[in-house]
């Protein structure tokens, strides 16, 4: 094979683990970006008080969803609008692969 094929297939190569690695929804990054979020929701999304909800345990898809609404504006909070303001959509798959992975509360039934 030709020396100059061997590149364009290495660059190729490449360039799909990049754009699947961006698409893949990363729980690690999640937590390192989740600081800001612990204020409220704590460190495994069992919030500190009533005021704010439990994220930790929810389904990753409704997190995402949610998170993606505050920043197109579909859902108004004037405090998570400021949360989402600075986060990209890989930002917000990451968090809510986080706290998807938490253990939540539990209900007794
Ligand atoms: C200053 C407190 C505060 C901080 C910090 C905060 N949130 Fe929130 N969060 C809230 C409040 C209050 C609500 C409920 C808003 C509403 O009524 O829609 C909420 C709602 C949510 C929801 C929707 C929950 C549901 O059940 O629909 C998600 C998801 C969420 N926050 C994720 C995050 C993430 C991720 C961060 C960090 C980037 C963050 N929040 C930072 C206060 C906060």
């Amino acid at each position: 094979m030709h020396k100059r094929h061997l590149i364009v297939l290495g660059l190729s190569a490449v360039s799909l683990v990049f754009s699947s690695a961006a698409l893949a929804w990363n729980a690690e990054r999640g937590q390192s970006i989740s600081q800001v979020c612990a204020a409220c929701h704590g460190p495994t999304g069992t919030s500190i008080a009533p005021d704010f909800p439990n994220i930790g345990g929810q389904h990753r898809d409704y997190l995402y969803r949610a998170l993606l609404d505050y920043k197109l504006g579909n859902r108004q909070d004037p405090i998570m609008a400021g949360q989402v303001a600075e986060l990209s959509r890989q930002d917000m798959r990451d968090l809510a692969a986080f706290y998807a992975a938490q253990e939540g509360l539990y209900l007794k039934r």
